[in-house]
């Protein structure tokens, strides 16, 4: 984990991605997760949205990605996530974000892009994520 001091937008986005798990729709797990994007000054919000058909589920951290692309963006600086119903004595596992959306997060972010996990701390990406699958030149 990365030790640095946390920046300054640190604290609003994790407050943004706590306020995002309250719209959680998940009837079926009763854990919601709330993630916020942080791009070219504003904050975009998500949350998970499971379905009966439990494969059809899309997590918060995605959520929140395909709405700041869906506004415009291209370049995300910063991701938190947060998950309000993991137990507090839960391991860390509980609050991370799955490897579809880290592979996600990758595609619009660098290596080194913040990801604050509440609860837990502060990563670069590429901590979470080493070797993301790419297909476009690292310099679009
Ligand atoms: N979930 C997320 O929203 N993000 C993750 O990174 C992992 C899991 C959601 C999916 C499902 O609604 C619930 O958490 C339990 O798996």
């Amino acid at each position: 984990m990365d030790r640095r001091p946390e920046p300054s937008n640190a604290d609003e986005l994790l407050a943004a991605a706590r306020a995002a798990a309250e719209h959680a729709y998940c009837p079926y797990s009763r854990f919601r997760v709330g993630a916020a994007v942080l791009a070219g000054g504003k904050i975009y919000h998500g949350c998970n949205v499971e379905n009966a058909s439990y494969g059809l589920t899309i997590c918060a951290e995605r959520n929140a990605v395909f709405a700041a692309v869906a506004a415009g963006v291209t370049r995300i600086e910063a991701v938190a996530v947060a998950c309000p119903d993991a137990p507090a004595a839960s391991p860390a596992a509980y609050r991370m974000p799955c490897g579809a959306c880290r592979q996600v997060i990758a595609e619009f972010a660098t290596a080194k892009t913040r990801v604050f996990i509440d609860g837990v701390g502060h990563f670069n990406l590429d901590e979470l994520l080493p070797h993301p699958f790419v297909l476009r030149s690292l310099d679009d």
